[in-house]
């Protein structure tokens, strides 16, 4: 049932508020974060010395995000793998290692495959997932689910947002026990939490028409590029991914200080390019550079789609168009600047008439390696 929108997608973006808030419910209580389904399991997380997190895809995206709040807030080294490179190497893995797997599904193979593999090496693994009972939660020693509802559309967006979720939860949740992180920075945190929702409403309120109504007049585009630095890195891949997977435009995603290092050398007049602007508030100096490259490449005639936060006034010479977000601490913009990327893909694939819940070649559980 798609609710009276015209395609799940539409109906699963405007899902995304409730995709954060339920997957919070029941895991924070007066600013003190814990989630129940790993009582019991003290032990393993204070007995490991490493995470790495395993995922395909927007999951992987997801991961990340995840890496800078699970260094943050656990202290414990991080790697984030794609999870159909995991196991074709040798990896160093043991007992004291944490093997994260995001799947929507829980019926990823690759993803099945490395937990798995993982396993077999003596690792901890740890399933956050979204499908109750799926296969992958089974095969793992620890579970978070994430509590999105079901996900019909084949382009993943209100999960992905629900992944982030529960890994900031996880990262509280075992920093907290490993004392990496104080009681009180987690209540702030926890707090800054709740609020997204409600950011994420406004945004889907306040700008959803306008971002539909820009992304058909984009139209006609055949190549877009996004670029973003720190956590708005894997934004600017969910952006990408998500325009090439239901429009199929040519779309790439960037760090902008890889810029200078080549992606530069495709910038020629007209060519949209997507910016994840980080906030000035939280390090002026990555916006420094940010918005330095926002002037790199409009001097060579790019045309730039800022996602910048309310009030940012130093992109606004520079941008062509500025997609503004509610003000949030820095790991918690993610959760806000890929919703303007999610309504941009939807909008532009819908202006071409395409159907954006089944798009060409993808299935939306992928069960073959
Ligand atoms: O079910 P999963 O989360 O394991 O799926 C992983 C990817 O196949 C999935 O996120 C895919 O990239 C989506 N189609 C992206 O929109």
């Amino acid at each position: 049932d798609k609710g009276g929108w015209p395609s799940f997608m539409a109906k699963e973006v405007s899902e995304e508020p409730e995709a954060v808030a339920n997957t919070l419910r029941g895991r924070i209580h007066d600013g003190v974060v814990s989630i129940p389904e790993l009582d019991g399991l003290d032990d393993l997380f204070r007995g490991i010395d490493r995470i790495i997190v395993i995922a395909c895809g927007t999951a992987a995206y997801a991961g990340m995000v995840g890496k800078y709040a699970l260094e943050q807030w656990t202290r414990l080294p991080v790697d984030v793998e794609l999870a159909h490179e995991f196991r074709y190497r040798d990896p160093v893995i043991g007992p004291s290692t944490l093997v994260v797997s995001i799947s929507q599904s829980g019926e990823t193979m690759d993803t099945l495959m490395a937990v798995k593999f993982a396993r077999e090496a003596g690792a901890k693994t740890l399933s956050i997932c979204n499908t109750q009972g799926a296969t992958i939660p089974r095969e793992s020693d620890a579970i978070v689910y994430t509590h999105a509802g079901p996900e019909v559309a084949v382009a993943s967006t209100k999960a992905f947002v629900a992944q982030i979720t529960a890994l900031y939860l996880l990262a509280l949740h075992v920093g907290r026990l490993r004392g990496a992180v104080s009681a009180s920075a987690v209540e702030e945190l926890a707090r800054e939490l709740e609020a997204v929702p409600s950011k994420i409403t406004w945004i889907l309120e306040n700008d959803r028409a306008r971002i539909e109504e820009f992304a058909a007049w984009m139209a006609d585009t055949r190549s877009v590029l996004f670029l973003g630095r720190h956590v708005g890195y894997p934004i600017a891949l969910e952006g990408a991914l998500k325009l090439k997977e239901i429009t199929y435009i040519h779309a790439e995603g960037f760090a902008a200080g890889e810029l200078k290092h080549g992606p530069i050398a495709l910038i020629e007049p007209g060519q949209p390019v997507f910016v994840i602007v980080p906030s000035p508030r939280a390090s002026a100096l990555l916006h420094a550079k940010v918005v330095s490259n926002i002037q790199e490449i409009r001097a060579r005639g790019a045309r730039v789609i800022a996602v910048a936060e309310e009030g940012d006034a130093a992109v606004l010479p520079f941008a062509d168009e500025v997609l503004r977000i509610p003000l949030a601490g820095p790991l918690f913009e993610p959760l806000l600047a890929v919703v303007p990327l999610h309504i941009f893909a939807m909008g532009l694939a819908g202006a071409k008439g395409l159907d954006v819940d089944q798009p060409r070649n993808l299935a939306k559980s992928v069960t073959v390696e």
